[in-house]
């Protein structure tokens, strides 16, 4: 078999940029297709559209090197490629939890009747299981090619802010086909990877969907596991950064995705959730993750915890306050504000009547663009000042860095910091002055025990000096 060298990237997203200038830093000749002209410009001119760490090097690398083009035709990238990756988004419905395959579905059925010879299509989307399946009967029923023409699957798992890295050193790679022919393509395209030893799973179609919502679906879950300990931390006084990190030191369970704070958003976990559980309703097995939506429920309730401690803080409610809100990304390294709980956070605290500045290093534009009613600040410094409270939401390694002294001086007398993302130094910034609150976390900074706790203890003092009350129950109970 000759090998590989002409790609085409169909959809340039988050995933289907970095696929693209990836590819093409691997040396294969790569097209990238996108409906939106205005973003084929950019990308064809050395310009990123999105921010995303080492990806601008990559594609000027490969414009460059004449291995890297951009195109709006889809007639182009079917007379170009021998693989067509496809890329293209599946949002959450408007009407409902399940994912919208429209755009995936378009996609494929304008691409098909233009396949006139042998070439493969592989879907990268994250899909509920059984699209490929209704793909690959489109497809056959509409290339000019007929058998020559293939889908496969092959499930991107980067996470945003890394996404290059994991795209060239991904840890497994998995690919669904129906033939040999189709699995030695992708052998042939992830060459590098295998010889780098990534593992590489050869499956069936529902199999590589399912590998991908599954993972999105654990990781999700332990995500709120961990931020449901921390309700039960609030309700005992107890410590959930110290829980989270005796958790983690059992190899059964691990330390990653075990960060408690205000949860997960994002483009992904959130609507992949949703769609598991509506594809799995659909296939009559919707009980078996049932679990997701308590999943779905603690972490959105994270969200309103803060809002209530921000109104708390405030001495009350947050309504004609100053609020600083900073971080307006969804995570850090990452200017996608798609389901932010930073962002859905300052706009509760907004239509509460908060003042709200916001501060964010780069997703100050997206946001702008989805929430123009609140007020973007130049710095840390200008979002803070005179803010009654300040809330740390995204943890931004320049709001971790912050100096609370510094900050101190700028914001209301009354210093009263959130960190959402239990990132700050907690014994550090009460030593400046200020209220620091997080959420699992005691508020005494003596460490008094909670309420809670004291009921309790108190509770059992009094037990132990008289005779248990149930001992003469149960003896009565059983009494003849
Ligand atoms: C995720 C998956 O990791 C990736 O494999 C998939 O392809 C797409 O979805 P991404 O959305 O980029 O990637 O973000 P990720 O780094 O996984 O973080 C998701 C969210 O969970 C973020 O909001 C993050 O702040 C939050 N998170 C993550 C926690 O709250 N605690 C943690 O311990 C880890």
């Amino acid at each position: 078999m000759t090998s590989v060298r002409r790609l085409t990237v169909l959809g340039l997203g988050y995933l289907g940029s970095v696929h693209a200038a990836c590819m093409a830093a691997q040396g294969m000749d790569v097209l990238g297709v996108d409906t939106d002209a205005k973003k084929v410009r950019q990308l064809a001119s050395g310009q990123v559209p999105i921010f995303e760490p080492d990806l601008a090097e990559l594609l000027r690398e490969g414009l460059r090197a004449g291995r890297l083009r951009f195109t709006t035709s889809y007639a182009e990238a079917a007379a170009f490629g021998e693989v067509h990756f496809i890329c293209v988004g599946t949002p959450q419905r408007r009407d409902g939890d399940a994912a919208d395959v429209t755009q995936i579905m378009d996609c494929v059925t304008s691409l098909a009747p233009l396949l006139s010879r042998p070439c493969v299509i592989v879907g990268k989307s994250t899909v509920p299981a059984g699209t490929a399946a209704m793909l690959s009967e489109a497809v056959a029923g509409r290339a000019p090619a007929g058998e020559g023409v293939e889908l496969c699957w092959n499930p991107e798992f980067l996470r945003e802010g890394h996404a290059v890295k994991d795209t060239l050193n991904p840890d497994r790679i998995v690919v669904g086909v129906a033939s040999s022919q189709a699995e030695a393509v992708l052998r042939d395209v992830y060459s590098a990877q295998i010889d780098a030893g990534v593992p590489f799973y050869v499956t069936d179609l529902a199999t590589a969907e399912l590998a991908k919502s599954g993972a999105n679906a654990f990781l999700a879950t332990k995500i709120s596991f961990i931020n449901a300990m921390a309700e039960l931390c609030e309700a005992t006084g107890a410590d959930i950064t110290v829980l989270a990190r005796i958790l983690g030191a059992d190899p059964r369970i691990g330390d990653a995705y075990l960060r408690p704070g205000l949860g997960f958003g994002g483009g992904c976990l959130p609507k992949d959730i949703r769609a598991l559980q509506a594809r799995a309703n659909e296939l009559g097995v919707g009980e078996a993750v049932g679990f997701l939506r308590e999943v779905d429920a603690i972490n959105l309730r994270r969200r309103a915890a803060v809002v209530s401690l921000a109104n708390e803080t405030a001495g009350g409610t947050v309504a004609q306050e100053t609020v600083c809100v900073l971080g307006a990304a969804f995570k850090p390294a990452s200017d996608d504000v798609r389901d932010s709980p930073a962002l859905d956070i300052a706009q509760i605290l907004h239509r509460e009547g908060a003042h709200v500045k916001v501060y964010d290093p780069v997703a100050m534009g997206n946001a702008r663009k989805v929430c123009p009613q609140l007020v973007y600040s130049a710095s840390v410094v200008e979002a803070a000042r005179d803010a009654r409270v300040v809330l740390v939401l995204t943890e931004w390694p320049e709001f971790v860095a912050m100096d609370p002294v510094e900050l101190g001086a700028v914001a209301d007398s009354q210093r009263s910091v959130i960190d959402g993302r239990h990132v700050l130094d907690a014994a550090r910034w009460r030593a400046a002055g200020w209220d620091y609150r997080a959420l699992g976390v005691p508020h005494s900074p003596d460490r008094r025990p909670h309420p809670a706790a004291r009921a309790l203890a108190v509770g059992i003092a009094a037990a132990s000096s008289v005779t248990p009350s149930y001992v003469g129950a149960a003896s009565a109970a059983v009494a003849p």
